[in-house]
């Protein structure tokens, strides 16, 4: 009796929620398994490989899979007696249904009853969502040496060198293929690769992208990170993901995680508004580091036509060497000045004589004031970020740009991508001069290269950067790097919603490309045009990319191994993701006319408000189903990045604060009970702006004062975060008074 329930716990130990699915199926009764008459168990260890059917009266374990020895072992080491392990009846599944009858034969010799399931139903159930499609043609691929998964982007031999370390398990195939179905699927991480994600909004390419991220994080190998964040989402996965994703999880046998090696870097312009938490480090570029056509290409101009291209390349090429400067009618010489500010050379264009018989006051004056501009776009200082602080083993850094303007994250990506390059090919160019002497001990002072790691550089959104058509200060260096990457180990992996609007130079040098749900024909085909192993007729057809649910994809790459691109469901996260608040499709804001009626009744009988003092069309809260804390630094991100014009004209010098209300249930209405009270101090409604097509928030200004406020539920609480700023700093401490008695009367 020992013995079996030391089988049962060993089972119950591994995979808890298979019993909880048996139980649900009404498969087995392990409450009362001990002394039950009979009971039937199904076991797995990798899910889909093998059974143990348990028959309690005659003891009896059928494992389904001689290859894995694992389990047996483990049976072994509890010291399940002699007489029991004889039973124990080894089966591979593929031959499983001719065993069967064998099996029922020795069942009924043993007078107990063997129940069969189809291990691969419970897989397409739980972990797939019921998503199985059925491709006729043939699929063979490369496998580890368990044949427990498929190995993407590296060949036969290379496989045999690593084993699976240095790879990342980004799914499982879904595709109803024997042989195939449920392995997991590992891209190699030892090589630079070139991956490209594409899909609709909303498809899951920011997820799949975490995913990758998650992966990268948890390698060992000495690689460095890069994640261009436009969508500021990226920061989340410093938090295990919340309890709503750890069923899914568990299904499929992973762990809430979240990631200490990663860190946020934000502009420096926009640090000190970030939210903490969601920001560890400051992020700069110093001038010195943008090349004229980085200038042109940001500044809109035509580096060959216009005339403030030539007047700039002048400007550099004097700051950098030192130049006579005309000031107050006498000559001085500016000594020359490697690590220039944008004020050195507005000054140049200033002081230099030669510059107002070369060109004309137009042009002058034009330069000046994009240089002006400059200034303000926050993202330049003299300390920059070097790229060592950046780019560290092991380490996944993080580059918010959610809050700068296109142009601006095209001129990061491009200064980042272009250094990362440069320093990665001066690096293995050092090393290999090098030969076998060590690093250390070269003495030369012009080697002195303390180098980076091998690179992968992650941007999301890509095609904002890297259009198809017209030109950004992301476009060269991407395409430089896509290009020359290999040899010195750089990687990149872009994400794009359109595939027909990414910069094909780019594109063709994918080597491994994933798409999720795409719906527009030109991204379809330009999909089908750059796959890079055979898509297999079903593939191709146009409504079959078109009906993959969120988190399938089709993968192809490169290797002579794939044979076809084939499908795969994407594992889930670890950590949170926050792009799932800023979807549309993720809220579940309850649109019945009836319930809002009602509860907005409700709510204003609660809260005491009359009638007339609830705006009808006020917004409700949408429900955020992430944790409190991230809905809250959410909402802050979205109040200070975006509307920070509003509390704070760059013109006036004003008080700003803010409060952070969460009361712990729902008020679906608490928009409108705000506004209600709110009114009642002549708080005018300024704007209602709708962020994402979900998140309400409003612009209030009452006197001096300006208010911004948006609220949202999670799944127990409901949150508001307030901003206000005012030029009289005791308006600001009066008005936050009525608003804490607000806060209590709504409780
Ligand atoms: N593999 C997946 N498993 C479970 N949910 C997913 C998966 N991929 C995406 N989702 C859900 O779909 C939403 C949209 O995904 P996201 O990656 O943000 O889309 P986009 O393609 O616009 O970047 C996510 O918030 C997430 O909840
Ligand atoms: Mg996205």
């Amino acid at each position: 009796m020992e013995c079996e329930e030391k089988i049962i716990q060993l089972i119950i130990k591994k995979k808890p929620y298979l019993i909880d699915f048996l139980k649900d199926k009404k498969l087995v009764k392990y409450k009362h398994a001990i002394n039950d008459k009979f009971i039937d168990f199904i076991f797995e260890d990798e899910m889909y490989r093998y059974l143990i059917d348990l028959k309690f009266r005659n003891i009896q374990v059928s494992m389904f899979d001689e290859m894995d020895k694992k389990a047996s072992e483990y049976i072994q080491q509890q010291n399940l007696t002699e007489e029991i392990i004889k039973k124990i009846i080894m089966v591979d599944e593929r031959s499983y249904s001719e065993k069967k009858l064998e099996l029922d034969e020795e069942a009924s010799k043993h007078n107990t009853d063997i129940l069969t399931y189809n291990v691969a139903n419970i897989l397409a159930d739980s972990m797939f969502k019921g998503y199985v499609p059925d491709i006729k043609a043939p699929l063979s691929l490369l496998k580890n040496a368990e044949g427990k998964a498929v190995i993407l982007g590296r060949t036969p031999i290379e496989q045999e060198k690593y084993g699976d370390r240095g790879t990342l398990y980004i799914g499982r195939i879904c595709e109803r293929v024997n042989e195939y179905f449920g392995l997991r699927v590992l891209v190699d991480a030892m090589h630079p690769h070139k991956i490209f994600i594409c899909g609709k909004t909303g498809s899951g390419k920011s997820y799949t992208l975490g995913v990758i991220a998650e992966e990268l994080a948890s390698l060992d190998i000495n690689v460095g990170v890069v994640i261009i964040d436009p969508m500021g989402i990226f920061w989340s996965m410093k938090f295990p993901c919340s309890e709503r994703e750890a069923e899914q999880l568990q299904i499929w046998g992973l762990q809430p995680r979240g990631f200490t090696n990663v860190k946020v870097f934000v502009p420096i312009g926009y640090y000190d508004r970030a939210p903490e938490g969601t920001k560890d480090e400051i992020f700069a570029i110093p001038p010195n580091e943008l090349t004229v056509e980085d200038w042109c290409n940001t500044f809109g101009i035509d580096i060959y036509e216009s005339p403030q291209a030539a007047l700039l390349t002048d400007v550099i090429e004097k700051v950098k060497k030192g130049y006579y400067a005309e000031i107050d009618g006498s000559q001085k010489f500016i000594t020359s000045k490697d690590n220039y500010t944008i004020d050195d050379m507005i000054k140049c264009i200033q002081q230099c004589p030669e510059f107002t018989k070369k060109y004309r006051t137009d042009t002058i004056r034009a330069l000046t004031t994009h240089l002006e501009a400059a200034k303000n776009w926050g993202i330049f200082s003299t300390n920059g970020t070097p790229i060592q602080r950046l780019v560290v083993p092991n380490q996944v850094s993080i580059i918010d740009v959610s809050f700068l303007p296109d142009f601006l994250r095209a001129l990061i990506v491009g200064v980042i991508a272009r250094k990362i390059l440069e320093e990665r090919t001066k690096y293995v160019r050092y090393v290999a001069a090098a030969g076998i002497q060590k690093r250390e001990e070269k003495k030369d002072k012009d080697l002195e290269i303390r180098g980076i790691p091998a690179t992968w550089l992650i941007i999301d959104e890509a095609h904002v950067l890297a259009p198809a058509r017209g030109k950004t200060a992301a476009s060269d260096p991407l395409v430089e790097y896509a290009k020359r990457g290999r040899m010195p180990g750089c990687a990149l992996v872009l994400a794009t919603q359109q595939p027909s609007a990414t910069d094909d130079r780019i594109l063709s040098q994918v080597d491994i490309l994933i798409t999720h749900n795409l719906s527009f024909t030109d991204d379809i085909s330009a999909y089908r045009a750059r796959a890079p192993s055979l898509l297999p007729m079903e593939i191709c057809d146009q409504g079959f990319i078109r009906r993959l649910p969120v988190g399938a994809a089709v993968i192809a790459d490169q290797s002579i191994t794939t044979e076809r691109a084939f499908v795969f469901y994407v594992r889930p996260r670890v950590s949170e993701h926050a792009g799932r608040v800023i979807l549309p499709e993720t809220f579940k804001v309850e649109t019945e006319k009836e319930t809002k009626a009602i509860s907005l009744e409700e709510e204003k009988a609660r809260a005491g408000i009359e009638e007339k003092e609830v705006p009808i069309n006020a917004p409700s809260a949408p429900t955020l189903f992430v944790p409190t804390k991230i809905a809250i630094d959410y909402l802050s991100r979205v109040i200070q990045y975006r509307f920070f014009d509003y509390l704070q004209p760059l013109d006036e010098k004003r008080f700003l604060k803010n409060i952070i209300f969460t009361w712990s249930n729902t008020k679906r209405n608490i928009i409108g009970m705000l506004l209600g009270y709110l009114s009642r101090f002549a708080a005018n409604v300024v704007e209602t702006i709708s962020v994402n097509n979900e998140l309400p928030v409003l612009l209030l200004s009452k006197g001096d004062i300006r208010l911004v406020l948006s609220g949202c539920l999670t799944e127990n609480d409901t949150v508001v975060a307030l901003y206000l700023s005012s030029r009289n700093e005791q308006e600001i401490i009066d008005f936050m008074k009525h608003l804490n008695r607000i806060k209590e009367e709504i409780a």
